[in-house]
């Protein structure tokens, strides 16, 4: 037997006892007549004690363990004389009589303890030593906790966990997919799906009602601190429901994951609709831990002269409480902040609301007194406050708003990770009109359902930026943890669907044909959504970055560092794939 005991386990009550402990050396002490050794594994540490009185053999053997070489050391449980109350183990150690090397370690690139002196690359490349660290350990942990309650909840509602295929067709609608050449019909590729969107759907028309998987999913996008190429879906999917059975249903789970993870209870999710969103937040997953809601001043702005604003076709702004006595520099940082490239405002109009009831603005040349009190009131501003203004074109001016908005928060501490806001967001536009292209995109996918009210403007193309769909997001402190919607069950409205995506019917057959063909032997009306697991990892973890949360994640270029992905092939390889490479 390798071990009696974890490292994490031993307590006063076990004092006496013969133990065989194994683990890692994280740290030994050698204070000439006493040595200590920090033994440490997955589950905690427990120190290690030698006396050179009594045994100067052993005091030996340990002064050649270097940190990270994996011992087994058998002995007696001892309380401690002085003892240690931030460890669990610290009231004992374990008196050594007998140790035995498993195995040598290479001096380790970094300290593996929980603040690392390693850099992010360094500890990338081995990531395998990062995870014996507490942190990135219990990240994981959490992760496979969550793993369970998802997979228990939804089995407990009936819901089967069916595997779908990996090397799948490619779609081109959505992100850019990663493709995999097929050595047996050469020329051809699979692709590495996106989502088991169209599966999901086929497993509807089969009749299994309630599905259900944790999946990896594969999407080749530039990558930010919440996207990675490969990320996993808690995916869903069910039959016979309507728009209400699928957010109570996926509101129930995340009820769930919140009491058994946080010990939180929530009422109702609020509900928002998509044009809410925008217009009081300029953002579809707005951050509700918090108010400053945008406030539209165009009624009392225009007309006093004052050329930007005249002309824009939108003045709004925010209301920063109790920040009347923001400086000079703190105004001009926030002015370079709204003028960087990524928010890429023209410039920021402040309006102080003195404590003493006087207004100090940016804008004193065209508005009076009289006037900064109408905007004022307007804001439901008091003495005290500070008001921001951006303007410009009404979508663009939305979404700078929403930057500045987020950084107000948190400038002011108002986006505490311990405080959590969940938040379904409803009724998403159907499409989305590419500039580029100059033609419409399905904003979800072309599966999505119009809202019933909305599907009689599929006639009219100048009305299709205006028709709503059955889509939502369930979004959590500005984050969007998953998205799905009410999917087209029948075929002669998928078709229409097509049609206004620019699909001709033999393209849509291409593509679609065989998802289209199931629809033909009775498809049932169904839903589904899918939630980002990474995401709602870290978020539960209270981090803003899903790399913490994943074993082996990719750096923002996409590369492996640790394996070198990714990596040439050789030459034989790319014969038997009948692939010339043709790079630029
Ligand atoms: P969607 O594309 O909205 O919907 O994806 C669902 C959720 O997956 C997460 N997500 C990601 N997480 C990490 N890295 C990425 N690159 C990444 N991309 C997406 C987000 C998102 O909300 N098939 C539909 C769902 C449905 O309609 O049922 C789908 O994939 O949290």
């Amino acid at each position: 037997m390798y071990r009696t005991h974890t490292c994490g386990e031993l307590r006063l009550a076990d004092a006496g006892k013969e133990v065989t402990l194994a683990g890692w050396v994280q740290r030994v002490r050698d204070k000439g007549a006493l040595v200590w050794i920090d033994l440490r594994d997955r589950y905690g540490i427990t120190q290690l004690l030698l006396d050179e009185k009594s045994d100067p053999k052993l005091v030996e053997q340990a002064r050649t363990f270097g940190r990270e070489y994996v011992i087994q050391a058998k002995g007696i449980v001892i309380e401690r004389e002085s003892k240690n109350a931030k460890v669990p183990t610290g009231d004992i150690e374990l008196r050594v009589e007998q140790f035995t090397l498993l195995n040598s370690s290479k001096t380790p690139p970094f300290t593996i303890e929980d603040v690392s002196d390693g850099g992010d690359d360094l500890r990338m490349k081995y990531r395998y030593l990062d995870i014996r660290r507490n942190p990135v350990r219990q990240n994981l942990e959490l992760r496979h906790r969550m793993a369970m309650l998802v997979r228990n909840y939804l089995s407990g509602l009936g819901f089967l966990e069916i595997e779908t295929p990996m090397l799948i067709k490619s779609t081109p609608e959505g992100a850019r997919d990663f493709v995999v050449p097929s050595r047996m019909n050469p020329g051809e590729f699979y692709a590495l799906p996106q989502s088991p969107q169209q599966y999901k759907q086929l497993l509807m028309v089969a009749g299994m009602d309630r599905y259900f998987q944790i999946v990896r999913c594969f999407r080749d996008e530039d990558l930010r601190a919440d996207r990675q190429p490969e990320f996993t879906q808690i995916d869903c999917e069910m039959s016979f429901v309507e728009q209400e059975d699928v957010l109570n249903t996926f509101e129930g789970l995340a009820k769930h994951l919140f009491k058994e993870m946080k010990g939180l209870e929530f009422d109702q999710f609020p509900r928002m609709t998509w044009q809410d969103a925008m217009k009081y937040y300029g953002s579809d997953k707005p951050d509700i831990r918090f108010g400053m809601k945008f406030v539209e001043l165009n009624d009392v702005v225009k007309g006093k002269g004052f050329g930007l604003f005249d002309n824009a076709e939108l003045v709004v702004g925010i209301c920063a409480e109790g920040c009347s006595e923001y400086t000079r520099k703190q105004l001009d940082a926030l002015t370079e902040f709204v003028k960087r490239p990524q928010v890429g405002a023209g410039g920021l109009v402040y309006i102080k609301y003195n404590v003493d009831g006087t207004f100090k603005s940016s804008v004193d040349k065209f508005y009076t007194a009289e006037d900064l009190k109408v905007v004022a009131s307007a804001f439901g501003a008091k003495p005290g406050d500070l008001m921001l203004v951006l303007c410009g074109e009404a979508m663009k001016t939305r979404v700078q708003l929403n930057a500045l908005r987020l950084e107000m928060g948190n400038q002011l501490g108002l986006r505490n990770p311990d405080v959590y806001a969940p938040l379904w967001v409803i009724d998403f536009p159907l499409l989305e009109w590419d500039e580029e292209t100059q033609r419409y995109y399905a904003m979800h996918h072309p599966f999505t359902a119009p809202k019933p009210e909305d599907e009689a403007l599929l006639d009219d193309p100048s009305k299709w930026g205006e028709i709503r769909a059955n889509a939502y997001d369930i979004v959590m402190n500005g984050v969007e943890v998953g998205g799905g919607s009410i999917r087209i069950h029948d075929r002669t409205l998928q078709n229409k669907m097509f049609h206004t995506l620019g699909f001709t019917d033999e393209k849509a057959q291409e593509q679609f044909g065989f998802l289209m063909g199931a629809f033909e032997y009775g498809a049932p009306p169904h839903a589904g959504l899918a939630f980002g697991f990474d995401r709602l990892c870290s978020l539960f973890g209270g981090a803003d970055s899903i790399r913490d949360f994943i074993a082996f994640p990719k750096n923002n270029a996409g590369r492996d560092v640790m394996s070198g992905s990714p990596a040439p092939i050789a030459q034989e390889q790319l014969d038997e794939l009948q692939i010339a490479l043709n790079l630029k």
